[in-house]
């Protein structure tokens, strides 16, 4: 009898369990360290790559993690393709399937992704939605973990939009134990759904308005761009309301001194963050940003297995 083996999709850390999740970190670790060799891991492998939205460091850090682990990719703009002609998504990854090993998407619409991972019979990996960005999380944590070893005890403060960064920050400290205090506008919280899934997790995660109040203690003082991909129209009222939630010096002096600043970038430099905290001694931006590729290879090591 032949086992079915399940599909090993990455679209949300809300869906792992924590053991699989470090086992992902460490894979990634391992590998910038020189401790773990992942250079054939991919070989003779094909990985596809959709993006509905633009890209700087999804698409590049992927593509790079693909070809240093043996594979090859290939990219496809879904305007191009049949689906920009009505093709239906569950057709389409029916057909990928039988081409590429692993299907990797960005899309205005999470529930693009979901339909892609129930007919794709290769792993789907999410790379970014309108409601969530899993990926960056993985280099999140790995740089939360080179920063302070031990992630369970940490306090990380978000200041600002309650958008699809947030949410899979939500999910990572239900699944890693840390505190995670949030400050948005009352207009731009984080979406009821992330909200509660937190609370029945009995996770440690607090909602205030207040920017001062979230950053008290922290760690890590994390934030993202006002404007999301897909938010331009509501950009002007964006603007106004987030201001409050500005990382700027003074914020950053509310954190513990040994605190780091975290953003996925791209940054708007003077909006969310000023120029001395991006640049300052404690920005830990550019690494995060490096750690993509190493947060794909253990996410494509752990999907290609
Ligand atoms: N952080 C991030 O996903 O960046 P890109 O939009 O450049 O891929
Ligand atoms: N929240 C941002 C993240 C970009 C990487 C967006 O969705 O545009």
């Amino acid at each position: 009898m032949t086992e079915v083996q399940e599909v090993k999709h990455f679209l949300d850390l809300a869906e792992f369990d924590k053991d699989i999740l470090t086992k992902i970190l460490i894979s990634g670790v391992q590998s910038k360290l020189g401790e773990a060799d992942l250079s054939s891991t991919l070989t003779g492998k094909t990985v596809l790559m959709m993006f509905e939205k633009p890209s700087t460091r999804t698409r590049v850090s992927l593509e790079t993690a693909v070809k240093q682990m043996g594979g090859q990719t290939v990219v496809l703009n879904p305007a191009d393709s049949q689906l920009g002609r009505g093709e239906s998504v569950a057709d389409t990854a029916r057909v990928l399937s039988r081409y590429v090993d692993a299907i990797a998407l960005r899309t205005h619409d999470h529930d693009k992704i979901l339909e892609l991972a129930k007919f794709s019979s290769v792993p789907v990996v999410n790379l970014l939605s309108n409601w969530s960005h899993p990926t960056q999380l993985i280099a999140d944590l790995i740089t939360l973990y080179e920063r302070f070893g031990d992630l369970s005890s940490l306090k990380v403060a978000w200041s600002g939009d309650g958008n699809n960064v947030l949410h899979s920050w939500m999910h990572a400290a239900a699944k890693f134990g840390f505190e995670l205090q949030i400050a948005c506008p009352e207009e731009r919280m984080p979406d009821v759904a992330a909200v509660s899934w937190v609370r029945e997790k009995g996770a440690n995660v607090s909602i205030t308005n207040d920017s001062t109040a979230a950053v008290a203690g922290a760690d890590a003082v994390v934030t993202d761009v006002w404007i999301s991909m897909g938010d331009e129209q509501q950009g002007g009222a964006l603007q106004k309301m987030l201001q409050p939630y500005r990382v700027d010096e003074n914020l950053m002096s509310k954190a513990k001194p040994t605190a780091i600043f975290m953003h996925c970038l791209p940054a708007k430099r003077g909006q969310e963050v000023t120029d001395a905290v991006l640049d300052g001694q404690q920005s830990a931006a550019w690494d995060e940003a490096e750690n993509r590729l190493h947060a794909n290879k253990g996410i494509l090591a752990w999907c290609l297995s």
